[in-house]
């Protein structure tokens, strides 16, 4: 009965917001309403605080309805009147939606889950749950948000749950997770290096110890934009950052549920400050895949992207590494890979760099291309191969032909080496054959003397085992020379 007057009265108050522009509030009882509707407003966020058990879908089912009625009737108030928000209600405000979102997260029902394969874990509790988020977002949009009030209870500790949260396995939870953090970061500014470090560690966490954190893209998403605002020149926090989070996380097994939020991230700190360029190309082909392709596939994605926004100083400084990496995808037998490297050539920025620095790009990429040409098992890639030979010919027809031509000088020693080669071997393994000829014949001459030596034949007297006994064994003459020596 409490409840549905007080619904009434919200319903009432609320009437006078502008939703409603029909009905104008009377001038008169003004303020005592704004009274009445904080006194509402505090004692559904009170109300609220009772949590309901979930894992029991029909307990208590009323309930949870009259919770679920509550939280509707807050986050229109706050999304829509003007003038709730006064000071008293921000504790309040934020321990109710602590009561309700800080708690421990479920273990993952299958320990062996797998973001790219498994369905997740859905909260059980979400009913309630996107209703508290929905509150505490538009709170923080609300144009009556005060940053200075919410800091006293938005601080810290208050950060520190909120981030462990990003764990969740229910990507809605994560969702809105990472818009509230963003105006977390964007409303209150103290808070900023604070929740950085915080995130930082959360990675270092992940690469280093755990390989596991559900919300790693979010939180990469939000860095993406925070990166965006860095001043310069960047602080070395922020180069940290890069060297010590940002690449490394290249390494994650998971890397592909967060690759084109770290991807992002990556190209915003290139295009912030261009010196990190070398850095980063270089870190990419230290920490490259070996064994998996999907992950060649991604990172050479991601090399394109940095080329495509690439100065081309810089491009000059990497040119030599990156492009012998290039040329060991095009010769890969996965034709993903060599594929996705070829494509290279179809970007118009990517090839006018390409061209500029032909002198030292095609030397570098020429032996395999002519080779691959010539073995690849795929046909389309072969066609494509042909296509860049093209496009090389045209861009310096003078240096293809010379690289033709020492090509082929190459390959004919190269034969020539094979030959020798081979023919060393022959050699050797004839004169194997021959010695194993003569060790088998030498072994059997000795078994045939030994067969007659036991046999008593005459015919050789002096065999081994009678040549020995028939000399008497040579005695020590120690003692002998000893008593010569006292006689004289
Ligand atoms: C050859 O490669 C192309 C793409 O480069 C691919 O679409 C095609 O399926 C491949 N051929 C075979 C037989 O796998």
């Amino acid at each position: 009965m409490f409840l549905f007057l007080l619904h009434k009265a919200l319903q009432a108050a609320l009437s006078f917001s502008p939703l409603h522009p029909t009905s104008p509030p009377p001038q008169a009882c003004g303020i005592n309403l704004k009274l009445i509707l904080h006194d509402l407003f505090c004692k559904k966020l009170q109300q609220c605080c009772v949590l309901f058990d979930f894992l029991d879908c029909v307990a208590d089912l009323k309930g949870k309805e009259i919770k679920r009625a509550a939280l509707n009737e807050l986050v229109e108030s706050v999304a829509t009147s003007r003038g709730v928000l006064i000071e008293p209600l921000y504790p309040e405000a934020i321990k109710m939606i602590s009561v309700n979102i800080f708690r421990t997260l479920p273990p993952s029902e299958n320990p062996e889950f797998d973001p790219e394969e498994d369905e997740p874990t859905l909260e059980a509790s979400w009913p309630h749950l996107q209703l508290v988020y929905e509150f505490f977002l538009r709170f923080l949009e609300s144009p009556d948000f005060q940053p200075s009030m919410a800091k006293r209870y938005v601080d810290q500790k208050f950060v520190l749950q909120l981030l462990e949260l990003f764990d969740s396995e229910d990507p809605r939870e994560r969702e809105y997770l990472k818009t509230i953090l963003h105006r977390v970061y964007g409303k209150l500014l103290g808070l900023r290096a604070y929740i950085r470090k915080q995130i930082n560690n959360i990675f270092l966490r992940f690469i280093y110890e755990t390989e596991h954190f559900n919300g790693v893209a979010e939180l990469l998403e939000i860095l993406g934009s925070i990166i965006n605002g860095f001043a310069l020149p960047l602080k070395s926090e922020h180069k940290q950052f890069l060297v010590r989070v940002l690449i490394p996380l290249h390494t994650a097994k998971s890397l592909s549920i967060f690759h084109a939020q770290l991807a992002y991230c990556v190209v915003q700190f290139m295009e912030k400050d261009a010196t990190v360029t070398e850095y980063i190309i270089r870190g990419l082909l230290k920490y490259w895949p070996k064994t998996c392709t999907q992950k060649e596939v991604m990172f050479l994605g991601e090399i394109e992207e940095i080329l495509d926004v690439i100065e081309p100083s810089q491009f000059m400084r990497i040119q030599e590494p990156l492009f012998k990496q290039i040329a060991a995808c095009i010769s890969s037998p996965h034709f993903q890979v060599a594929e996705r490297a070829l494509y290279f050539w179809n970007n118009e920025y990517i090839l006018s760099l390409i061209e500029e620095n032909c002198q030292v790009i095609l030397p570098l990429v020429f032996a395999t291309l002519y080779r691959v040409s010539k073995e690849h098992w795929n046909q389309t890639i072969v066609s494509l191969i042909y296509n860049v030979l093209k496009t090389f010919m045209e861009m310096n027809s003078k240096l293809f032909d010379d690289l033709t031509a020492s090509y082929k000088v190459e390959k004919q020693k190269e034969l020539k080496r094979e030959r020798e080669r081979a023919e060393l071997w022959r050699g050797l393994e004839e004169y194997q054959e021959r010695r194993m000829q003569m060790l088998t014949e030498a072994a059997r001459n000795q078994r045939n003397l030994q067969e007659r030596g036991e046999r008593g034949d005459t015919l050789n007297p002096s065999s081994p085992q009678t040549a020995h006994s028939d000399q008497p064994e040579p005695k020590p003459s120690g003692a002998s020379s000893g008593a010569g020596e006292s006689a004289t």
